[in-house]
């Protein structure tokens, strides 16, 4: 029952927008119809600027890290229910009930997720990433880098860090819909027309 609490809450708070929230108090617009489309926190860098964007990461990651946290207390410290209360909040910011199940790509709240998890496999998956989009400019790539990173980390050292194998399966789930969420992302990519930090969006989504 209190598994099932923590899950049902989890959603219902990664359903919440912080993106669109943010657009909506200080713009009066819809972030989902400005820039790339995506209610995150690039988004918000690219259409309203550093400071929005640095509230919208760090909030977006606390639903991550809250989700975990709330899975743990609820189900007296089961890894499994903190990684499914984990995805619940990735889920409710992908496909958010509030606003008609189009939200973003869940990137911030994963890594909420991930350094609560995995935070040394995560910690360094994300230097690497961070390198590749300082070098790059495409934070998309990076936040590839960020999920494939981490899982292969995870995978591999596992038994070192001695985290529970189920991590690996949960790892692997989110990474794949991390890199169908980022499709268009990744066939931009490819045509070298993704758009870079700085410069404005080429395409919606
Ligand atoms: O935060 C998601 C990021 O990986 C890509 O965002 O807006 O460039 O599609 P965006």
């Amino acid at each position: 029952m209190l598994t099932a609490l923590a899950i049902i809450l989890s959603y219902l708070v990664g359903s919440i927008s912080f993106s669109y929230e943010i657009g909506k108090q200080l713009r009066k617009l819809d972030i989902r119809e400005h820039g790339s489309g995506n209610a995150g926190a690039t988004n918000t860098l690219r259409v309203m600027g550093i400071g929005p964007a640095i509230v919208v990461l760090l909030l977006d990651a606390g639903k991550g890290i809250g989700a975990v946290f709330l899975g743990f207390y609820l189900s007296g410290g089961s890894p499994v229910i903190a990684a499914t209360s984990g995805l619940a909040a990735i889920l409710g910011h992908n496909w958010p009930v509030y606003y008609g199940f189009r939200g973003g790509k869940g990137v911030a709240t994963t890594i909420g997720v991930l350094a609560t998890l995995v935070i040394f496999p995560a910690l360094i998956a994300g230097a690497v990433a961070i390198g590749a989009i300082i070098f790059t400019r495409y934070v998309s790539l990076g936040s590839l880098i960020f999920m494939i990173g981490t899982t292969l980390i995870t995978a591999i050292f596992y038994n070192y860090f001695e985290y529970p194998f189920y991590y690996v399966y949960f790892l692997i789930f989110i990474t794949l819909l991390s890199i169908w969420r980022h499709r268009l992302n990744i066939e931009r990519l490819l045509s070298k027309t993704e758009s870079k930090l700085g410069e404005k969006a080429q395409a919606k989504q």
